[in-house]
C-alpha cells in the first residue's frame, strides 16, 4: 500500500476509534456501543505494542510476518502430524515420537528458502506441498497422505515455527 493510503486508512480507524468512544461515553455500559469500543481500543493498544516491540534496529520483521498463516493454530498441526504418522520420516522438534530419518529433518524449516526443493517456502508453498508433494516432485518419495488444505494451514503454522539455531 502506498504510504498515503496508509496513513489514510490509519486515520480513518482512529477516527472511527474516537467516534465509538464518544458513542458509548452516551450509552449505558453494556450497550453494543460500549462492546464496540472495547474491542476498538483493545485494537489499538495491539497495534501501539505492536509498533513499539519492533525490532532494535527499527525495522518490522517483515520475513516472519509473510510467514504468519492467519487464522491457522500451530499446537493442533502439531497434533496432525502424530496422527498422519509424520514423524516415521521426519525428525519434528517438539512432537512426540518424532525421530524419522526418512526425509529431512523440518527442525529449521522456517530458515530454508524452498519446500522439497521445488516450492518457495511460504505458506502457499508449504500447504501446496503437504496437501499433495508428488503434484510438485513427482519422484519424490513423501507419499500424498490425503491432509486437507485446513489441515496442511495448521501444520505450516507449526513448522514455520521451527527456526534454525
Ligand atoms: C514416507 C515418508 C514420509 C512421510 C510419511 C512424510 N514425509 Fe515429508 N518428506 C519425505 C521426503 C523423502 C521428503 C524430501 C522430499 C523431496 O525433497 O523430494 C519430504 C519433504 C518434506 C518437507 C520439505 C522439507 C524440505 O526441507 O524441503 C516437508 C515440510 C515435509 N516433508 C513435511 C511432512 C509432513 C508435515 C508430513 C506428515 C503430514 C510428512 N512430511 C510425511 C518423506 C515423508
Amino acid at each position: 500500500m502506498r504510504p498515503t493510503a496508509t496513513y489514510a486508512t490509519v486515520l480513518a480507524l482512529f477516527s472511527l476509534a474516537v467516534a465509538a468512544m464518544a458513542w458509548s461515553a452516551l450509552r449505558p455500559e453494556n450497550s453494543p456501543g460500549h462492546a464496540l469500543a472495547t474491542t476498538t481500543s483493545a485494537a489499538f493498544s495491539d497495534l501501539a505494542a505492536w509498533f513499539r516491540s519492533g525490532p532494535a534496529d527499527g525495522q518490522p520483521d517483515w520475513e516472519a510476518a509473510a510467514r504468519n498463516v492467519y487464522g491457522a493454530d500451530a499446537s493442533h498441526g502439531a497434533q496432525l502430524m502424530i496422527l498422519h504418522g509424520c514423524g516415521a520420516c521426519h525428525t519434528i522438534p517438539g512432537v512426540t515420537g518424532a525421530d524419522g530419518s526418512v526425509g529431512p529433518d523440518l527442525g529449521g524449516l522456517a530458515d530454508r528458502a524452498y519446500v522439497g526443493g521445488v516450492l518457495p517456502n511460504e505458506p502457499g508453498g508449504l500447504v501446496r506441498w503437504l496437501v499433495n508433494p508428488t503434484t510438485y516432485a513427482p519422484n519424490t518419495a513423501m507419499p500424498d497422505l490425503g491432509v486437507t488444505e485446513a489441515e496442511a494451514r495448521d501444520m505450516a503454522a507449526y513448522l514455520f515455527t521451527l527456526r534454525g539455531e
